[in-house]
């Protein structure tokens, strides 16, 4: 991203010169899908794609940005806030939780822009809230804690858009470290920085297939994961290790065949999550790769969240004798997946996989070799 064309954009709109100029990435989830909701683990990591934000500090209460990128403005005040619709209700509701956490925040002028694809599973509205929150705390004098702002985030998208999602894209994108993972423990919020291995690449495949999360079945999981629990009687499924469901389910017959499949994902998924990052300290690449297959073929089965798009996807991608495993990534129903692949044969297998990806499902398909980025920052002028 140009910082420079972010400049002049500001000085066009607002005759002046940015403050500051903020930033906060998309993300990947390299596996953990479909428990951070029910306290387990998660191994994301944030892209070299982001939402940028140049701004300057007003003396009222006033917040005015300008989106680049869809070529509209947004006006309103920070101390009578109402809702709407549109991209600026995640700004909005930042300014909210951040007001109602007890912070002072002033208004600002703004430009933004950003090159996170939407809805396709990278987290691009996780995104716009924490570079919303950077854009705070940086005219409001507010030091940036990442697990304050990332919790404060996924308040504002719960409460006030209102979408039910977990903590983990908000922590991928709040406090990530360039070219590590970001091994999160979604029940205490501890987390550690894995480092990448050296010798692979993680290319993304968006499938461009696309699904709105609000509409989608996220709500319904949710609810199966706590009746699950609840037959359990524990407090999330996180509680429950793999031995302990066989065992039960076993003895007793009573959870729904569809409750007990939706168990097995995530009681697997979090015991795949704690075996990748022991691999990925002994270099073990083959077993990541495999631990991702397990992934990905267990939310097609069990959890049911995959489409024909994605499975067909993740198939090419199998095919090509680079990679080392594939799997969806996010909430599911469309959008990306990702491959494990060795970093010399990236390019070359980003293109087999379009024309393969192509031929089948008639899709123009995006793929991409990804680094991964820092969390949200101040950027460097
Ligand atoms: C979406 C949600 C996350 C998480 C994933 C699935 O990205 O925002 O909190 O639940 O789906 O792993």
């Amino acid at each position: 991203m140009e910082t420079q064309n972010l400049e002049q954009s500001f000085a066009t709109y607002f005759n002046a010169k940015p403050s500051f100029i903020v930033r906060a990435p998309g993300r990947v989830n390299l596996i953990g899908e479909h428990t951070d909701y029910n306290d387990g683990f998660v191994l994301p990591m944030a892209i070299d794609r982001a939402v940028w934000i140049a701004l300057a500090p007003r003396t009222d209460f006033q917040v005015r940005i300008r989106s680049l990128d869809l070529n509209i403005d947004s006006v309103f005040d920070l101390h009578s806030l109402t809702k709407g619709e549109g991209w600026i209700e995640y700004v909005k509701g930042v300014a909210y939780q951040l007001q109602k956490t007890g912070y002072q925040v002033r208004g600002f002028d703004a430009v933004m822009t950003g090159d996170v694809p939407r809805g396709a599973g990278l987290s691009s509205s996780a995104a716009v809230e924490l570079a919303t929150a950077y854009a705070f705390a940086s005219v409001s004098g507010i030091s940036w804690d990442p697990v304050l702002m990332a919790k404060l985030s996924q308040k504002a998208e719960n409460e006030w858009v209102g979408m039910n999602c977990g903590i983990m894209d908000q922590m991928a994108s709040a406090a990530c470290k360039a070219g590590h993972a970001l091994f999160l423990d979604c029940r205490s919020l501890e987390y550690q920085h894995a480092p990448l291995p050296d010798e692979v690449a993680i290319v993304i495949m968006d499938t461009s297939t696309r699904r709105g999360l609000v509409d989608s079945a996220y709500n319904e999981r949710r609810s199966q994961c706590e009746e699950a629990a609840h037959w359990f009687g524990v407090k999330a499924l996180r509680d429950v290790s793999v031995d302990e469901f066989e065992r039960k389910t076993r003895a007793e017959s009573t959870l729904g065949e569809i409750t007990l499949k939706r168990a097995r994902h995530v009681i697997t998924e979090n015991a795949r999550v704690l075996e990748a990052v022991k691999v990925m300290k002994s270099g073990d690449i083959k077993k990541l790769g495999e631990l991702f297959n397990a992934s990905h073929d267990s939310l097609r089965d069990d959890f049911e969240v995959t489409n024909e798009a994605l499975n067909s996807m993740v198939n090419c991608a199998r095919e090509q004798e680079s990679c080392h495993g594939a799997r969806m990534t996010g909430a599911g129903f469309g959008g990306c997946a990702l491959a494990l692949v060795d970093k010399k044969d990236a390019q070359e297998f980003t293109q087999a996989v379009a024309v393969t990806y192509k031929e089948r499902s008639g899709l123009d398909a995006s793929l991409y070799v990804c680094q991964a980025s820092a969390g949200a920052s101040l950027v460097e002028r």
